[in-house]
C-alpha cells in the first residue's frame, strides 16, 4: 500500500511456527522481553505477532473477545509497546479460521475497530474458510479490500498481511487493497526440502515486490530444530536475498547462540532491508549450484552462492553475475571479512550458502 508503512520488509516474530494454538498472554510477554534482552529488537525485529488461537466468542454487541488465555489484549499491547516493540493480531475473512476459531465474517469493520482500540499494529488476514465463500479472483480481492478499507478507516497505522497462499494472482492486486505483504505459497515446515521448494522454486515466480508491498514466502523456521545450522543459514540467506519479511518463528526464551547469531547478522539483515527493495533472482544455475543477485541502493550488489545438493562443491563468481564489467571490492557477509575479488571461488558445503556484497564498474 502507498501509505508509508512497510517501506522495507516487516521484521519481527510470530507465534504460529513454534506454538500453534499453545499461545497465551504470558508467553507473548516473555517473547517480547527476550526480543529485547537478546538484542534482536535492536537488530530490527519489532513486530510481536499473535497468530491463530487467541479468539474467544463475540459479546452481545458483536465485538470479538479473546479467550481465557488472553485476559486483556489492551494491557498486553501496552506491555509490548512499553518495550519499544509493536504488536500484531490475526483473523480470517471467513466465519472460521484454519484452527477453527471465530473469523471476521459479517463483522469486518467492527473487528478492525476492535483491533485498533486494543493498539494492534499488524493484522494477518488468513483466507481459511474464506475459501469456501470467496473462490474467484474478484471475490477474494473484494474480501481483502473490505478489511483493507476497514483498517484504513480506523486511522491507526496497521500493517496488513494477506495470507492467501499465492492464490488468484495476489501479487498483482495486493497493494491495491491496502496490503503490505502477501503470502506466495502454502505453509513452510521446518525441513530443508520444504524451505527450499518455497524459497528457491515458488516464491521467485511472484513479481511486484518493493517498498510498501512484499512477497511473503512465510515465516522463518530458524531455531526450531529441524534443520542444521548450515541449512538455517541458507534459509536466512535466501529470505534476505528475496527481500522477504523476516518473521521469526522460534522460542526466543530458549534459543542457542548459533540461532541468535544467524538471526542477528547485521550485514545480512541490511541486504533484506535495503531501501531499494529489489527482490533478488537467480542469475546462473549449474546443477545444484545457484547464484543469485540483488541490486542494492548504494550501487553494490548482494550475491549469494547456494549449493542445493547433498555433497560439498566449489562455486565461482564472475563479475557479470553481479552485472559488473570488473569488481572493485567485496565483503563476505556471514564471515564479516573483505574478500579478494580476484579469487571468488568458494567451497560451499552441502545445503550451504555464501553471501557476498560486491561493488564494481559497469
Ligand atoms: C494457515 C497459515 O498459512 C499459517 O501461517 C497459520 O496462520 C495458520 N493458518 C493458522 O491457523
Amino acid at each position: 500500500a502507498a501509505d508509508g508503512l512497510a517501506a522495507t520488509p516487516p521484521m519481527g516474530w510470530s507465534s504460529w511456527n513454534k506454538f500453534a494454538e499453545r499461545i497465551d498472554d504470558k508467553t507473548v510477554r516473555e517473547i517480547a522481553d527476550a526480543m529485547v534482552s537478546s538484542g534482536l529488537r535492536d537488530a530490527g525485529y519489532v513486530y510481536v505477532n499473535i497468530d491463530d488461537g487467541w479468539q474467544g466468542t463475540r459479546g452481545p454487541d458483536g465485538a470479538i473477545r479473546p479467550n481465557e488465555k488472553f485476559p486483556d489484549m489492551k494491557a498486553l499491547a501496552d506491555y509490548v509497546h512499553a518495550r519499544g516493540l509493536k504488536i500484531g493480531i490475526y483473523s480470517s475473512p471467513g466465519p472460521m479460521t484454519c484452527a477453527g476459531y471465530i473469523g471476521s465474517y459479517g463483522h469486518v469493520e467492527q473487528d478492525a475497530r476492535t483491533f485498533a482500540e486494543w493498539g494492534m499494529d499488524y493484522l494477518k488476514y488468513d483466507l481459511c474458510s474464506g475459501e469456501w465463500f470467496y473462490s474467484s479472483r474478484d471475490e477474494v480481492q473484494r474480501a481483502y479490500q473490505q478489511m483493507g478499507a476497514a483498517l484504513k478507516a480506523t486511522g491507526r497505522d496497521i500493517v496488513y498481511s494477506l495470507c492467501q497462499y499465492g492464490r488468484v494472482e495476489v501479487s498483482e492486486w495486493g497493494r491495491d487493497v491496502g496490503g503490505h505483504l502477501w503470502r506466495t505459497t502454502g505453509d513452510i515446515t521446518d525441513d530443508f526440502a520444504k524451505m527450499s521448494d518455497i524459497g528457491f522454486d515458488r516464491n521467485p515466480k511472484f513479481g511486484n515486490a518493493g517498498p510498501g508491498g512484499w512477497n511473503d514466502p512465510d515465516m522463518l523456521e530458524v531455531g526450531n530444530g529441524g534443520m542444521t545450522e548450515t541449512e538455517y543459514r541458507t534459509h536466512m540467506t535466501l529470505w534476505a536475498m528475496s527481500a522477504a519479511p523476516l518473521l521469526m518463528g522460534h522460542d526466543l526464551r530458549t534459543m542457542d547462540e548459533a540461532t541468535r547469531a544467524i538471526l542477528s547478522r547485521r550485514e545480512v539483515i541490511a541486504v533484506d532491508q535495503d531501501v531499494k527493495g529489489a527482490q533478488g533472482r537467480v542469475v546462473s544455475k549449474d546443477g545444484d549450484a545457484e547464484i543469485w543477485a540483488k541490486p542494492l541502493s548504494d550501487g553494490s550488489v548482494a550475491v549469494a552462492l547456494f549449493n542445493r545438493g547433498t555433497t560439498g562443491r566449489s562455486i565461482s563468481v564472475a563479475p557479470g553475475d553481479a552485472g559488473f564489467r570488473s569488481l572493485l571490492g567485496g565483503r563476505d557477509l556471514w564471515r564479516g571479512t573483505d574478500v579478494d575479488t580476484n579469487m571468488l571461488d568458494f567451497a560451499v558445503p552441502a545445503h550451504g550458502s555464501v553471501m557476498l556484497r560486491l561493488s564494481g564498474r559497469h
